[in-house]
C-alpha cells in the first residue's frame, strides 16, 4: 500500500510495541506536515477546534507536559491541566473516578503520565475518550521514541542500517523500551550499553545486542542516546559510586574523540550533567538534544490529530452499524 493511501485507525496511543512500521512512519510523516504550523506568524491551525484535551500527569514533567499542552493549543483544542497535588486525588479520589469525572465534563483526549505501568491501557478500557501514554512506569514513553526517531530520520534520512546505542539505566527506562521498538522496526540495529545491574530482566528477549563496555563499541555508532540514571526508581545502589559509573559509561569530551565525526548525541532529558555526560558534550556540535525537544511538538501535534481521527472513524463505524441494526 502506498503511504498516501494509509488509513490510521487507532483511537489510542498506548505504546509502540504493537505498532507496525507503516503506522510509525505514518505518524512521522504526519508530524512533518505539522512542522510548518510552528513557523507561521500565527502559530495555530483549527484541526482540533471544539475538542478538549486533558493533561493528566501523576508524575513531574517539563518537556512532555508542556509539549503536549502547546501541541493541543496549536491545534486550537481547549486544554485542561491536571496535577495530582492540587486535585482531589490528594483527598483519596481514585484514578478511575478522577478520569470519569473529567470525562463527564466532555473531554475528548486524555494524555496521561503515571508511575504505574499499564495505567494508560486500563484507562483506555474504562473511559470513552482517546488515551495517549505520556510515560507509564518502566513500560513505555511512545512520544519520546517517536520524536527520537523523527530527529534521527530528519538528519540521517533514514534509520535503515544505523547503529544506535542506548546507554545507561536501561532497567528503569520507559524511553529505552519505546526506542527499541521504534528504532528496530525502522531498520536500525540497537545496542544496549551499561553495567549488568542496569540491564532489564529478560534482555535476551528484546531485538537488541548488549555491551557492557562503551569504549568497545563507541567507534561504530551512528547515534548514541544517553539515558538519565533514575535515582528515584533505584532500590539499591547499582554501581559502587557515581564517579565509577561516569568513568566507564559517561560521555566525556575525551571519550568523544573515539566516536565518528557525525555521530548524533541524544538525551531524552532531564540531564544529570557531569554524570551521564559532560556539559561540553551536551552543548557540543554533535548534540541534537534541543532539536529533539523542538521536534517533540510536531510529533505530539500529529499524535493528537491521529488519535482524534481514529476516534471519529470508530464512532462513524459504530453509528453505521447501529443504523443497519435499526
Ligand atoms: N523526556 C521526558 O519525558 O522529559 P520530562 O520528564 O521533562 O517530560
Amino acid at each position: 500500500m502506498k503511504k498516501n493511501q494509509f488509513i490510521w485507525k487507532r483511537k489510542h496511543l498506548l505504546g509502540l510495541r504493537s505498532l507496525s512500521r507503516e503506522e510509525i512512519e505514518h505518524i512521522l510523516d504526519t508530524a512533518k506536515g505539522f512542522e510548518q504550523i510552528s513557523t507561521r506568524s500565527i502559530k495555530k491551525a483549527p484541526t482540533l477546534r471544539g475538542k478538549v484535551v486533558v493533561n493528566l500527569f501523576f508524575e513531574d514533567s517539563t518537556r512532555t507536559r508542556n509539549s503536549f499542552a502547546l501541541a493541543a493549543n496549536r491545534l486550537s483544542a481547549d486544554v485542561i491541566e491536571f496535577t495530582q497535588k492540587s486535585s482531589s486525588v490528594s483527598k483519596g479520589e481514585t484514578l478511575l473516578d478522577t478520569a470519569k469525572n473529567l470525562e463527564a465534563m466532555g473531554i475528548d483526549i486524555v494524555v496521561i503520565r503515571h508511575s504505574a505501568g499499564g495505567v494508560p491501557k486500563f484507562l483506555s478500557r474504562n473511559i470513552n475518550a482517546s488515551v495517549v501514554n505520556a510515560g507509564d512506569g518502566f513500560c513505555e514513553h511512545p512520544t519520546q521514541a517517536l520524536l527520537d526517531t523523527y530527529t534521527i530520520r530528519e538528519i540521517k534520512g533514514s534509520l535503515e542500517g544505523l547503529k544506535i546505542a542506548i546507554v545507561g539505566d536501561i532497567a528503569h527506562s520507559r524511553v529505552a523500551r519505546s526506542d527499541i521498538y521504534a528504532m528496530t522496526k525502522l531498520g536500525a540495529q540497537v545496542i544496549l550499553v551499561g553495567p549488568p545491574t542496569l540491564m532489564p530482566a529478560k534482555v535476551e528477549q528484546l531485538p537488541v545486542k548488549v555491551s557492557y563496555s562503551l569504549d568497545d563499541i563507541l567507534g561504530e555508532l551512528d547515534v548514541i542516546n544517553m539515558l538519565r540514571i533514575q535515582f528515584e526508581r533505584l532500590g539499591s545502589n547499582p554501581f559502587p559510586s557515581i564517579k565509577e559509573y561516569s568513568h566507564y559509561f559517561g560521555l566525556t569530551v575525551d571519550r568523544m574523540k573515539k566516536a565518528k565525526k557525525d555521530i548524533l548525541v541524544m538525551h531524552p532529558g532531564p540531564i544529570n550533567r557531569g554524570l551521564e555526560m559532560e556539559s561540553e558534550v551536551a552543548d557540543g556540535p554533535n548534540s541534537v538534544i534541543l532539536q529533539q525537544v523542538k521536534n517533540g511538538l510536531a510529533v505530539r501535534m500529529a499524535v493528537l490529530f491521529l488519535v482524534n481521527q481514529g476516534a471519529m472513524m470508530r464512532q462513524k463505524i459504530k453509528d453505521r452499524r447501529e443504523r443497519l441494526e435499526d
